[in-house]
């Protein structure tokens, strides 16, 4: 936690937890950015920027290759060299429309459980899916306790409390929700909310299975949830996806503080044969022509481009021809941008289930 002093008073502030965040190929240390402000009696005088500064320094020292936040405002971490690097999405989708296409087989057995055995049987469940999902931190127990499965009154905001359903496979724990429900009705009828917090799978089938549990509970007459990716299975699960009522907003940002430990930190389809050349105005010691092993050649560079764009690539949300498109990135050899996609391909879109 890094505060910024006027004499004795503190006028601003910008943490980071120390994250294991997955990347495609695994897991690399991360400054999860956080709690950044600055007084609105000491704005505009080059406070955040100092503390951006220090907390990048910091994480450089620590060992941290990446920093990763979200933002409150688009304009402000790009100069820092921020990358959005994933989009996400809201939906409300009335209960009389979300009949999936094809009824699910509902596996094992699905259960309500207090807060003391969520806790144990949750992270099994979230630790399965953070693992092979771009964009997701590993959480402590401490986390899950303090942060995503506390209940206090201003979280619920006049809503219902904290239920928590788990699925579970032969005693194994597969998938589960965290939701509220919102109750209310008008002349009689029903007209309150689902309110999901977070649901997951292990599998696709449980995945599927706790979605028709989450849309089907009686009494409410919609289903909310957000921060879900632009590949969630819901997509396809549902026969009329129109009815979720989509709509996308930025994600998590990505910077990459060390490019070379960075680049090397995460996986690509094959080994590589690409430089490219990279431009960090804020932290110079990035600057330069790099191998996807992270090392630092004289060779040619195929592609040009500043580390924000690097960090819009580099979780897989965005694509090289993404880049080209916006005119964010130089094309030195001709087929390089589609040579970078066929590396930095993913499976899926990175998700941050979480604001933090
Ligand atoms: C956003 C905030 C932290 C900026 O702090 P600040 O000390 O005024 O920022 P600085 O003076 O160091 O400005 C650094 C640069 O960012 C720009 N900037 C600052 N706030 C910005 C904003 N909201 N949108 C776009 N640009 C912004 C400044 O113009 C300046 O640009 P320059 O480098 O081109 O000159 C502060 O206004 C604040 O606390 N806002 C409310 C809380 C918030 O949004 N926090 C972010 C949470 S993710």
């Amino acid at each position: 936690m890094l505060v910024a002093l006027d004499s004795e008073t503190i006028v601003g502030s910008a943490g980071a937890f120390e994250f294991e965040l997955t990347v495609p190929g695994g897991p690399v240390r991360a400054a999860g950015v956080t709690v950044v402000g600055v007084l609105p009696t000491h704005r505009r005088r080059g406070i955040l920027r100092e503390l951006m500064r220090v907390q990048l320094d910091n994480a450089h020292a620590r060992g941290e290759p990446l920093a990763v936040l979200w933002a409150s405002e688009g304009g402000i971490y790009g100069r820092f060299g921020y990358g959005l690097a994933s989009v996400c999405g809201d939906m409300e989708i009335p209960r009389t429309h979300t009949r999936f296409v094809r009824e699910v087989d509902w596996p094992g057995t699905m259960r309500l459980v207090a807060v003391e055995e969520a806790l144990q049987l949750f992270p099994q469940v979230y630790d399965r899916v953070a693992g092979e999902t771009p964009g997701m931190f590993a959480r402590t127990a401490e986390w899950w306790e303090k942060r995503t499965l506390a209940d206090s009154e201003w979280r619920r905001a006049g809503g219902g409390e904290l239920s928590f359903a788990v699925l579970e496979l032969d005693g194994t724990p597969e998938a589960y929700a965290a939701y509220r429900l919102n109750f209310s009705y008008e002349d009689g009828v029903p007209t309150g909310k689902t309110v999901v917090i977070e649901a997951m799978g292990a599998a696709p089938a449980a995945t599927a299975a706790v979605w028709r549990y989450l849309l089907d509970i009686d009494w409410m007459a919609s289903v909310e949830a957000g921060l879900l990716p632009l590949d969630h299975p819901l997509f396809l699960l549902l026969l009329e996806q129109s009815r979720m009522r989509f709509r996308v907003g930025d994600g998590l940002w990505v910077r990459l503080v060390d490019v070379g430990a960075a680049l090397a930190a995460r996986s690509y389809a094959d080994d590589g044969g690409l430089v490219l050349g990279v431009a960090d105005e804020f932290c110079p010691s990035n600057e330069g022509r790099f191998a996807l092993d992270g090392s630092v050649t004289k060779a040619a560079p195929h592609l040009r481009l500043s580390v924000d764009a690097l960090g819009s690539v580099y979780l897989g949300g965005f694509t090289f021809a993404d880049l080209a498109r916006a005119g964010r990135i130089e094309e030195v050899t001709p087929g390089a941008v589609a040579r970078a996609d066929a590396l930095f391909r993913t499976d899926r879109k990175p998700w941050c289930p979480e604001i933090f």
